[in-house]
């Protein structure tokens, strides 16, 4: 890749630039009107810099449109259900990313009236109101993604399966701007297909072990399993019991994960 980093000056630095289109992509209008040889050089490299897996690597934080989006104030403090945003996330493999009016049902004008008072608080949450007036989706940037020559990746078959979402994007709720916490690797998926036992989590329906029923999934109550259930060996035997009674099996044959 020698001749690509000479060509357009690249430092080393560059590569990892965190956005969706790296800075030196405003030079290609030039960098294409310069000719034949670069121009190739260039598509070659934009092809290489997106299918390498590392661009979406362990501590992938972009920056987020607006006043953002806060998970640590939503889910943490407010102690909002990471199903009134994502709301697929059981049903479909797909976890949605809530559209605008979800936001605009609490930061409508004359709703958090207190709050509003605030010059702050208003204006960092005035970008909603201007995309939801305009009929506008407010542009988040994408996160977690698997590449595309690996299939689209099953959400209901692991929240369903009593895999809490902290063991895939750790805690969430204690996240001001989400970041991406594990590799998203092929031996991180294999790892756990291999022995997902210590990752289950106690789902509705499911005996307590003291004679009764557990009665709500604690598939999305982050800090529970953070504190009961995560390396917890005390809690092992009773994983061992649900993975039988769920009858799990993670596959690891090719076909499941890959076209
Ligand atoms: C009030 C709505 C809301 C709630 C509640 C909420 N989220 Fe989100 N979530 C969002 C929005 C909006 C985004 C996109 C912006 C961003 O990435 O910060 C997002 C992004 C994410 C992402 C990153 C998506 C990507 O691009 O890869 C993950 C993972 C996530 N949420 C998990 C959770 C979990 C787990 C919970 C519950 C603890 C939760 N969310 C609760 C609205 C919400
Ligand atoms: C259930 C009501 C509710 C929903 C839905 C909701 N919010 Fe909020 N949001 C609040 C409240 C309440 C606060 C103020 C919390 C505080 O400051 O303690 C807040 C604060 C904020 C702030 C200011 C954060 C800061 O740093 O002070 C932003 C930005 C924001 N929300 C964006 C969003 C976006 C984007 C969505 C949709 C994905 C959303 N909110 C959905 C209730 C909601
Ligand atoms: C077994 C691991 C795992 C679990 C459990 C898991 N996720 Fe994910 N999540 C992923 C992976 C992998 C991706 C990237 C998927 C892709 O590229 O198709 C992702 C992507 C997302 C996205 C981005 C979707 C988009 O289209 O932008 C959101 C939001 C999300 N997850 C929320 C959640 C929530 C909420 C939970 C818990 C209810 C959860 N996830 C549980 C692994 C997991
Ligand atoms: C923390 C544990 C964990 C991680 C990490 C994980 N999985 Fe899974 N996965 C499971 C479990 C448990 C099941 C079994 C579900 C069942 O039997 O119902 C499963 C099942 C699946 C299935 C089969 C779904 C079905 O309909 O039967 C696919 C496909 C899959 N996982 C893909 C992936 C991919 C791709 C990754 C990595 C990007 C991944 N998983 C990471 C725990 C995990
Ligand atoms: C549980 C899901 C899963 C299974 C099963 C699986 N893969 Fe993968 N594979 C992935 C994921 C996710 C990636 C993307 C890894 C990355 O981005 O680093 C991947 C990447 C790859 C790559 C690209 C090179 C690399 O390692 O990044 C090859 C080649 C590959 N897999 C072959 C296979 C073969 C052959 C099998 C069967 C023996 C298989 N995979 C089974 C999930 C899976």
């Amino acid at each position: 890749m020698g001749f690509l980093v000479s060509f357009s000056g690249l430092s080393g630095k560059e590569w990892r630039v965190t956005s969706i289109f790296p800075k030196w992509m405003n030079h290609l209008p030039t960098a294409a009107a310069i000719g034949g040889a670069g121009t190739a050089a260039l598509v070659v490299a934009l092809v290489w810099y997106y299918v390498t897996p590392k661009y979406w690597a362990v501590g992938y934080m972009p920056t987020q449109p607006g006043g953002g989006f806060n998970h640590q104030i939503h889910a943490g403090k407010l102690g909002m259900d990471c199903r009134y945003c994502h709301s697929n996330v059981e049903k479909s493999p797909e976890a949605n990313i809530p559209t605008v009016s979800t936001c605009y049902g609490c930061h409508a004008d004359g709703k958090l009236k207190k709050l509003n008072e605030s010059p702050d608080h208003k204006a960092k949450t005035e970008f909603i109101r201007t995309a939801y007036k305009a009929g506008l989706p407010i542009e988040w940037r994408r996160v977690h993604k698997v590449p595309d020559y690996v299939r689209n990746f099953p959400h209901h078959a692991h929240v369903n399966a009593g895999v809490s979402c902290i063991s895939c994007h750790g805690n969430i709720a204690r996240m001001p701007v989400v970041w991406q916490v594990e590799s998203l690797s092929m031996s991180w998926c294999l790892d756990c297909h291999r022995e997902p036992e210590p990752s289950l989590v106690p789902k509705k329906g499911d005996s307590d072990g003291a004679g009764g029923q557990v009665l709500e999934s604690l598939v999305t109550r982050l800090f529970e399993v953070e504190k009961d259930w995560r390396n917890n060996p005390a809690k092992a035997e009773q994983q061992k019991k649900w993975f039988d009674e769920r009858h799990i099996s993670g596959p690891e044959n090719c076909g499941a994960c890959h076209y």
